[in-house]
């Protein structure tokens, strides 16, 4: 990850759960499908890589109940704190990549909106690959090429320029050797519109962290204007779920 980014999120580690927890329909959701997509069962070993401040699998667990621990992975030191000690989680503070060379075993993984952070994602997969047992599954997730979140013009630029392709990362991840699945999973938010903007306002996306203060403040006057006549902003967020099965 770049000097900017591990900034980033040293910055919102401790509001990133706070940002979010506006909506507990929205995590139940999200959480639901990933047990579905990962066909998760009590007795699998997961693991959450780029887990951040393990959000996700704080919901898991509380639908799911495993009988080994999470392996929860990220190395923002920041970000993994927000985890409560449990013998739920077992946290390693490394990048994914590290993470995958080391001898742990494990036969469910996914890695929810931090691709766009990993240079080597061929090494990142077939490393994957080679991790899992037969049966084992990786789920991908990731956003769109493009986005219908409530954000300055400028943003929404940035963020078409850097977002991976879901059509790339599946043939890649079918070079490796996966069997590979893509689908979508929509979730209409409807996020009142101070709480969005005070979202916006902490960058709740890394994508935020490119604009300097000035940019930022420009921006969120440009959705003032915008949103002027609504006091809550509704809006799809559509996620690739990319299911790669060994
Ligand atoms: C947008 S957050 C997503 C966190 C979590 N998966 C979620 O959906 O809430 C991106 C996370 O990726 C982590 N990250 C960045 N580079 C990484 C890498 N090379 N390996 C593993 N995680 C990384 C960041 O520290 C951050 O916590």
């Amino acid at each position: 990850m770049g000097g900017k980014n591990k900034k980033h999120y040293q910055n919102i580690g401790s509001i990133y759960n706070d940002l979010w927890s506006f909506s507990e329909d929205y995590m139940r959701f999200m959480t639901a499908n990933i047990i579905k997509y990962l066909r998760l069962k009590s007795t699998d070993t997961l693991v959450d890589l780029g887990c951040g401040t393990g959000m996700y699998s704080q919901s898991i667990v509380k639908q799911i109940p495993l009988d080994n621990p999470i392996i929860c992975v990220d190395p923002s030191e920041e970000m993994l704190s927000q985890l409560p000690s449990s013998y739920q989680y077992k946290t390693r503070a490394v990048d994914a990549i590290n993470f995958l060379s080391e001898p742990e075993i494990y036969n469910k993984v996914f890695m929810k909106e931090v691709i766009h952070h990993i240079n080597e994602q061929e090494l990142l997969f077939s490393s994957l690959f080679k991790r899992l047992p037969p049966n084992g599954i990786f789920l991908l997730i990731l956003l769109p090429p493009t986005i219908d979140y409530p954000l300055f013009s400028e943003a929404l630029e940035r963020y078409k320029k850097g977002q991976p392709h879901y059509n790339n990362l599946s043939n890649l991840l079918e070079k490796v050797g996966f069997n590979v699945s893509v689908n979508f999973v929509e979730y209409l938010h409807a996020i009142p519109k101070d709480q969005y903007f005070k979202m916006v306002e902490n960058r709740y996306m890394s994508l935020l962290s490119f604009f300097d203060d000035q940019q930022l403040a420009e921006g969120l006057a440009e959705m003032s204007q915008k949103y002027a006549q609504q006091s809550i902003l509704e809006f799809p967020d559509r996620f690739v779920f990319i299911t790669a099965s060994k």
